[in-house]
């Protein structure tokens, strides 16, 4: 039996697993290269300004994905807890995405408009002035050191050649925007836009 010979010669079974487990992988992958649902933009989403875009690096620089997911699952408690779901949509400008995986705080990805900018400062600069119980770090330095802006077009012209819709003017503004403003005002800017393209619709 034809059978027989795959079922005991082990080689050849490995190969044909991988082949299977492979074909089924792919029809779930592929199609979603070319799905709008998972490729364009949710609607009324705008890049991030040249301040919330250096706010985005700083909190990578900070290691902030280290603690925090910007990923809610479709799940009651989390949706109960955070607000709508995320949607592929919203990460379509995101390089790289900082979705994570690690939740020592709350997940962020609604934080928008949740706190207001002041709490955030306070926050940032030593979180148990606001949170006595918290355990998460102090970054006081934000507020002393300030963006010179040099990198911010760079920065953005390279996102445009991965598909992010910066027009020139956009580029061309990026340096003087955010010139002289504090590290602190970048990442509370970006803090501040977190999941405002989708409404909370609970
Ligand atoms: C060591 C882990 C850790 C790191 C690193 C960390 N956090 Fe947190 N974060 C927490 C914890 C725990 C809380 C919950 C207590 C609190 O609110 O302070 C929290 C809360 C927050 C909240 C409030 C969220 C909410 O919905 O109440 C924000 C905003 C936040 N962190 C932003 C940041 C940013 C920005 C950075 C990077 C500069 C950062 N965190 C780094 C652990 C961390």
């Amino acid at each position: 039996m034809k059978h027989e010979i795959l079922e005991k010669n082990i080689g050849l079974m490995a190969l044909v697993m991988i082949l299977a487990v492979s074909i089924g992988g792919l029809t779930q992958i592929v199609p979603l290269f070319f799905q709008d649902v998972t490729n364009e933009p949710v609607e009324g989403m705008k890049p991030y300004t040249a301040l919330q875009l250096e706010g985005r690096d700083i909190y990578i620089r900070e290691g902030c994905v280290g603690c925090h997911s910007q990923m809610i699952r479709p799940f009651r408690a989390e949706t109960e807890r955070y607000g709508h779901y995320s949607v592929a949509g919203e990460s379509v400008w995101d390089h790289p995405f900082l979705w994570g995986s690690k939740r020592t705080g709350p997940d962020l990805a609604r934080v928008g408009g949740r706190y207001s900018d002041e709490w955030h400062r306070a926050h940032l600069y030593n979180p148990r002035n606001v949170v006595p119980e918290s355990i998460m770090p102090a970054y006081p330095w934000l507020v002393e050191q300030n963006l010179d802006g040099k990198n911010t077009a760079a920065k953005m012209n390279a996102l445009r050649t991965l598909g992010v819709p910066y027009s020139d003017e956009d580029i061309v503004a990026a340096a003087e925007s955010v010139k002289g403003k504090s590290e602190m005002d970048a990442l509370v800017a970006y803090l501040q836009v977190l999941g405002t393209a989708v409404k909370n619709k609970r």
